[in-house]
């Protein structure tokens, strides 16, 4: 390889460094978590390019898919006319709605001014209100719309994405 490719090619990985480093350091962090796959999948749209911005990626699923599922709620709660499942889905949306509106966006400026600790506390809440939407829905028993069965893969979805963003979180907190 003649010496002018060789500082072409030289060249070219300098400047393709900077995108390379974020991949690795969402690889990197994805592979101090048990689930990296997920960890990756969830990550890599939002491309985060360091560690505060991956942090705030992690809040930003967990908020969106949160949000998501209030919306999806406040659909059943329309659509249901059996007043069991109908009050089991209000007390969902009651559980979600200070999550969604108040603690986790404050948890996210929290991160921007680089206090990960609130967060990991506020997400591992997040989880606790997932479990008891889950646990106060299912003992109001089945329906036969499918929704039963579609807000569970909601909330399980939900409480896999936190137990991501706190090990994410807490990798970041050890430094990576
Ligand atoms: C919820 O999280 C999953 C997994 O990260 C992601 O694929 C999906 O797009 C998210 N949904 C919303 C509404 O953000
Ligand atoms: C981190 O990355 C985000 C974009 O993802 C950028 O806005 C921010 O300035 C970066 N912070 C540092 C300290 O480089």
């Amino acid at each position: 390889m003649s010496t002018r490719v060789a500082a072409a090619l030289l060249l070219l990985l300098a400047t393709f460094a900077p995108t390379h480093s974020s991949d690795d350091l969402i690889d990197k962090i994805c592979k101090t978590t048990p689930f990296y796959e997920f960890c990756e999948a969830s990550l890599r749209p939002l491309s985060p390019e360091n560690a505060t911005s991956i942090a705030a990626a992690m809040a930003t699923v967990v908020l969106r898919n949160m949000t998501d599922t209030l919306g999806f709620i406040q659909s059943q709660i329309r659509r249901s006319r059996d007043p069991a499942a109908e009050r089991a889905l209000a007390e969902c949306a009651e559980l979600y709605r200070p999550v969604v509106k108040f603690n986790i966006p404050q948890a996210i400026d929290a991160m921007r001014r680089g206090d990960l600790g609130f967060a990991v506390y506020v997400i591992g809440d997040a989880e606790k209100q997932a479990d008891a939407c889950q646990k106060g829905f299912s003992a109001a028993g089945d329906d036969d719309d499918g929704s039963t069965a579609a807000l569970t893969a909601r909330n399980k979805l939900l409480k896999d994405l936190c137990d991501l963003a706190i090990a994410v979180l807490k990798s970041l907190m050890k430094g990576g």
